[in-house]
């Protein structure tokens, strides 16, 4: 689907905070600028939570206040495999008190086999956004999603 502007994008964050439950996984792929973070703040903001970030994991920003906590997860700093193992991921895929959300999901192998897939691309000045699910609940949000967005 296509997204007008940043708040069509902020949007699509919201909506997915109505449909997430604790220990869904979601992966953000998307060029620079794509929109990737945009879509998060709307997640937190829609969820409840506040701006605050927990130094408890070095790249994991955690925004606890909310519904769910939500771990923001970027890997576009991260130069090598052996640091996913440093970055605390499998303390928090999968933990039921919030979901997992990654941007740049692509650089390294972290996400569990069943997620969310949303690529977000430029289309002149708005921006595509595609879901797609890599197991049977990634199916299902990603169908969920596209239906409250049409
Ligand atoms: N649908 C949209 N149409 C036009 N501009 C948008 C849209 N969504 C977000 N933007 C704008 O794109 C810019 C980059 O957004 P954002 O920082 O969220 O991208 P990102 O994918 O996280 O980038 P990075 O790869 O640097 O992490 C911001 O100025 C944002 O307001
Ligand atoms: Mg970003």
């Amino acid at each position: 689907m296509i997204l007008q502007d940043a708040a069509w994008t902020t949007r699509a964050g919201a909506a997915l905070a109505a449909l997430v439950r604790g220990g869904d996984a979601i992966a953000l792929v998307g060029d620079l600028g794509a929109g990737k973070t945009t879509l998060v703040a709307g997640l937190v903001a829609a969820l409840g939570g506040g701006a605050a970030s927990s130094p408890t994991f070095s790249l994991v920003n955690e925004y606890p206040g909310g519904r769910l906590v939500v771990w923001h997860v970027d890997l576009y700093r991260l130069e090598r495999a052996a640091e996913v193992v440093e970055l605390g991921l499998d303390d928090v895929i999968g933990d039921r008190r919030g979901i997992c959300i990654v941007e740049w999901a692509d650089r390294f192998a972290v996400m569990p086999p069943d997620h969310l897939r949303l690529e977000l691309a430029h289309a002149g000045v708005r921006r595509t956004l595609a879901a797609t699910g890599t197991g049977p609940r990634g199916g299902a949000l990603a169908a969920e999603l596209l239906r409250s967005l049409a």
